[in-house]
């Protein structure tokens, strides 16, 4: 339906977002983070924003929000994120995405929702004790990345259900209230080729999550050199050794994932990187990993100890992304409530 709709005439711009669940990890620097950073380097209009509004659909404790949205900025920062060439901000000091939020709510169908798997598997056995917000999780996703018309979004694969349905919200709205005009674009994905879907270390079925209870499933980007090394080398692997094609990882989650980071981290292919160590065990690839990964985000994570410790001079550099991403937004905001038609003096 939307691939035939009339070209988006806007500029383009990127936005994108984590949520503020205290430190970053490995997945979240390759499969969005690295990706930011390159879109903003070329030169792209970039808001990258903490979605601490999102924060709110599982249960939380409201002392430890305001540091986790400073700590995650700390984190895009320290990643290559620059505060005066992308905005950065936390959701919730743009009012906007909360407005367009209610509108998109009832533009969205019920089935469209029903059909997220993210939902499922957040929500759990018991999806009737989830709250509502965790069910419309996405559609509030669509309104941060539309009410800035943002047309690419830098994500990992997991995401990319929620863009489909970002893209179904903008065409039925472009459709309802716009005659087909494309008012709003329909956002892209922009997934990384390698590093889109970085697994647990001790599951290479599961995906790196910060919600997994074991911290040593996961590299956290503020992890120090002995930590990292310690978890590369506890991590899950088979005792097959390291194949020289691609199709030998097959039903090889632990290799394939091991692999994956390792071509990520170092710009490389997989196929590259099974030229390089098809046939050896994992005694020698692991520690060759770890040096990667440790050489990789040394640099990141002092950064961050840095910035960390002024959040002060965090504050000021959220005050200032809201201020310029509250400008982008007003006139989306403006013209979608005209749209919908809502009250205004002499309407
Ligand atoms: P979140 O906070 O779960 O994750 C932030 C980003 O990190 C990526 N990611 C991964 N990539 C590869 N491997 C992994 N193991 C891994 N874990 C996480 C995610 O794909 C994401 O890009 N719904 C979003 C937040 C959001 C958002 C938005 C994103 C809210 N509004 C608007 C884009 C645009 C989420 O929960 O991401």
């Amino acid at each position: 339906m939307s691939d035939a709709a009339p070209a988006y005439a806007g500029p383009d711009r990127i936005l994108s977002g984590m949520q503020p669940t205290g430190g970053l990890h490995l997945g979240n620097y390759l499969g969005a983070l690295k990706g930011w950073v390159e879109l903003q380097n070329s030169g792209s209009e970039c808001f990258y924003c903490v979605v601490d509004m999102h924060a709110l659909t599982v249960a939380h404790d409201p002392s430890l929000l305001p540091g986790r949205v400073r700590a995650a900025a700390a984190a895009y920062m320290a990643a290559g994120v620059d505060p005066d060439r992308s905005a950065v901000f936390a959701q919730s000091a743009v009012p906007a995405h909360a407005e367009l939020a209610w509108i998109f709510q009832c533009t969205a169908r019920l089935g469209w929702l029903e059909r997220m798997t993210q939902f499922k598997d957040k929500a759990g056995k018991d999806a009737e004790r989830a709250s509502v917000g965790l069910f419309t999780y996405p559609v509030l996703q669509a309104a941060d990345i539309l009410v800035y018309k943002a047309t690419h979004v830098p994500v990992g694969e997991d995401q990319k259900q929620h863009l489909e349905l970002s893209r179904d919200i903008a065409a039925r709205f472009n459709r309802d209230f716009c005659g087909g005009e494309m008012k709003f674009p329909l956002p892209e994905p922009v997934i990384q080729t390698s590093g889109a879907r970085i697994m647990s270390l001790k599951d290479g079925t599961a995906k790196m999550s910060k919600s997994d209870p074991s911290d040593n499933s996961r590299i956290n980007l503020d992890d120090d050199a002995d930590t990292i090394a310690r978890k590369i080398k506890k991590a899950k692997t088979d005792p097959e050794p390291l194949p020289s094609e691609l199709a030998g990882l097959n039903d090889r989650p632990e290799a394939k994932n091991l692999v994956g980071i390792y071509a990520a981290l170092t710009n490389a292919t997989a196929e590259q990187v099974l030229a390089e160590y098809g046939g050896q065990g994992f005694g020698a690839f692991k520690p060759r990993l770890a040096e990667a990964a440790v050489e990789f985000i040394a640099p990141i994570s002092e950064e961050y100890a840095r910035l960390v410790a002024d959040p002060a001079e965090i504050d000021r550099k959220l005050a200032k992304g809201a201020e310029r991403a509250a400008e982008v937004a007003a006139p989306v905001i403006a013209e979608a409530r005209d749209l919908v038609g809502y009250w205004k003096p002499g309407a």
